[in-house]
């Protein structure tokens, strides 16, 4: 029987880690098979037997999605610093009746950024917009890339503010509110963190933010031209992306974890990728 892996959340029928984990096993000629798990809501418990029934019948590992990453790292027995970090799982492996835990989010979003996009953090200051979990992930591999300078900002300043301080970046990070980046200048990177361009919304960002030459990057994917990049290229930044990118080069991570081989990535965000305009 081919190696058995999933993807698990609530919902899950827009889900492409199928068809992206599809075309990497193809491409590298791995024997696996890769199915979509609409996981229970209720009660919170009945995660853990799905996940356990999954893995007892011959599964290797499983990607997971909202609304279950927290649930999914809690109930693993050994878990990354990433993940600890992010106090989330996006990925997890079943091997020798353990549940191990991982958080791609972070350094697929770096991968896209750095090695697709060819803009290098080392040196660079970068405003991070939201504290919620996808800026946990973000935050370890994007310290670890070398910026200058890293500004979380938040509606909750103080949500901001107490992640800064449960991570040892030497002074290179600051937190705060939407009002104080009036007078913080340009950055080179701008990523929308926050889930507010999943209802249409804006965060309250001042345009003075934008460098024209630097990037504006949406985590959002497929949802075109989002008011945050749209702010963006007003601002006169050339260079805006959305996620799709970093879904791809997260799913590769998880794929390399689990398989030992790095499948290519840029096919695959040909094939998903919605223009933006
Ligand atoms: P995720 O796991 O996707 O990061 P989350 O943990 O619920 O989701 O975090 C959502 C983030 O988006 C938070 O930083 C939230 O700001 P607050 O902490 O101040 O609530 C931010 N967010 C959500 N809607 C927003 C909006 N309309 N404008 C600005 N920020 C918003």
């Amino acid at each position: 029987m081919a190696d058995q892996y999933a993807v698990i959340g609530n919902p899950i029928g827009h889900t492409k880690s199928p068809l992206i984990h599809g075309l990497f096993a193809e491409e590298t000629q791995q024997d696996m098979a890769y199915i979509a798990v609409e996981g229970p809501r209720d009660p919170e418990d009945a995660f853990a037997s799905v996940v356990h029934a999954f893995a007892a019948s011959g599964g290797k590992g499983m990607n997971v999605t909202a609304p279950f990453k927290l649930q999914a790292y809690l109930l693993a027995d050994e878990r990354s610093e990433r993940a600890a970090l992010a106090g989330a799982a996006n990925a997890l492996m079943f091997r020798d009746g353990r549940i191990f835990a991982e958080n791609f989010d972070g350094i697929g979003l770096l991968r896209d950024i750095e090695v697709n996009l060819e803009q290098p953090l080392r040196g660079k200051r970068v405003l991070i917009l939201g504290a919620g979990g996808a800026v946990r992930g973000a935050l370890l591999p994007f310290i670890a890339a070398g910026p200058s300078h890293v500004v979380l900002a938040n509606r909750d300043a103080n949500k901001a503010r107490s992640l800064v301080e449960k991570v040892d970046a030497r002074g290179m990070l600051s937190a705060g509110g939407y009002a104080e980046l009036e007078t913080m200048g340009r950055f080179d990177l701008v990523v929308n963190a926050t889930s507010a361009s999943l209802t249409g919304d804006l965060p309250p960002v001042p345009p003075s933010v934008f460098s024209p030459d630097g990037v504006a990057y949406e985590l959002a994917y497929g949802k075109r031209l989002t008011p945050f990049l749209r702010l963006a290229r007003n601002a006169g930044v050339r260079n805006i992306a959305d996620g799709v990118g970093m879904l791809v080069e997260q799913a590769a991570e998880a794929f390399f974890w689990w398989r030992g081989v790095r499948p290519g990535t840029r096919d695959v965000i040909d094939k998903l990728t919605v223009p933006l305009e």
